[in-house]
């Protein structure tokens, strides 16, 4: 599997930290300090996860030359979908995309890594050769905007990658690994409410709707600080794989200091980091994508850049990705 395109799509709205110490108890410096975050975008009317998907989709498939009718494959990892029955089929109509099956994924902020190694099962498979992988978040409308301790940390976007059958030596994923903990689910939610109303008889049904994002962010951090440095270091042995050999480090962007103690970890200056939090926040499943798309069109991962990347948040879930950036022009499998 190669990496040939990616795009990205961001509301137009910025909310500073300024501004919204004007709604919550909180200011520039807390934020800045705990997080790394100075800004987050927030969908205006007519901005949607189907509209940002779609943008940032429509972009990588304009930068990996592919007409919309040779896609196989739309995956939309999201967790603040427009219709719980899938998003995805709403973005293959934006797209025209008519020969592509569209569906979503749900694994929160693990979402686009696990939906871009879901990809490379159907593309090693030999079912797929092209797919395009999206990760689209709208969590402002799951948001409890008054509680100051999640509402400060999120933000809206979209990223996409288009993800092709190669050559053998041209092979761009060179390990990854997926894992999961429910128990542990309770660490961040946004859950079902159990609001049940009267039905007939003696019956009643569950009404539908959630509850906003709640998060126990010291345990949330704890987890983040312990699992993704093992992760990357057991996919980094497994592929016997240099820490210095590592070009990038693409991190789900959640929290500055996350980001900075695992490049600790593994000795990498900081100018191999990617982050982009200051001025998006954690845009969930989006993140990687975003950030994969601003390093690629402003020149800092070129073809060939090996990236170690790692997903990880609600569920619990976290994973890990070893890959090669290859670019537009990588020759498909039957070139
Ligand atoms: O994408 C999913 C993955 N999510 C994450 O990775 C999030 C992981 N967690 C974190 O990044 C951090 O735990 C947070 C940034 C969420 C919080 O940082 P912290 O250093 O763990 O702060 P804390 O929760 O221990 O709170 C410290 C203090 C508390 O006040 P007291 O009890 O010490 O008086 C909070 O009430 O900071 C207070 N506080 C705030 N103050 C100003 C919490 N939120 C805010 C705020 N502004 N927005």
């Amino acid at each position: 599997m190669a990496l040939v395109g990616c795009g990205r799509a961001l509301p137009a709205a910025s909310i500073s930290n300024d501004q919204l110490s004007e709604r919550v108890e909180t200011n520039d410096d807390w934020i800045r300090s705990r997080t790394g975050i100075a800004a987050r975008r927030v969908a205006g009317p007519g901005e949607t996860v189907t509209t940002l998907a779609a943008e940032a989709g429509r972009a990588a498939l304009d930068h990996a030359g592919w007409a919309p009718g040779e896609v196989d494959l739309i995956l939309l990892a999201t967790s603040s979908p427009d219709d719980l029955f899938g998003t995805a089929p709403r973005v293959q109509a934006a797209l025209g995309a008519s020969r592509a099956v569209a569906f979503d994924l749900t694994a929160a902020c693990s979402g686009f890594l696990f939906a871009l190694i879901t990809a490379a099962q159907y593309i090693r498979g030999g079912a797929m050769q092209r797919v395009l992988v999206i990760g689209a978040d709208q969590l402002s409308r799951w948001l409890d905007w008054d509680d100051r301790r999640t509402c400060v940390l999120f933000g809206d976007g979209a990223g996409a990658v288009a993800v092709q059958a190669c050559r053998p030596d041209d092979d761009g994923l060179l390990g990854f690994r997926m894992h999961s903990d429910g128990s542990r689910n309770a660490c961040l939610t946004l859950a079902q409410v159990d609001v049940r109303r009267p039905l007939l008889g003696g019956l009643s049904h569950q009404s539908g709707g959630f509850a906003p994002i709640h998060m126990n962010g010291q345990e949330v951090y704890k987890f983040a600080v312990r699992e993704v440095p093992a992760v990357l270091a057991e996919l980094l042995e497994a592929s016997g794989t240099d820490p210095a050999a590592v070009d990038w480090l693409l991190l789900h962007q959640a929290n500055q200091r996350i980001l900075d103690a695992v490049a600790e970890r593994f000795a990498m200056p900081a100018s191999k980091v990617l982050s982009n939090l200051a001025a998006y926040g954690n845009t969930s499943a989006a993140t990687i994508p975003l950030m994969l798309d601003e390093a690629v069109r402003d020149g800092r991962v070129g073809a060939g850049d090996l990236i170690a990347s790692s997903g990880f948040g609600a569920g619990l879930s976290w994973g890990a990705a070893l890959f090669r950036w290859s670019g537009p022009g990588t020759p498909p499998a039957d070139a």
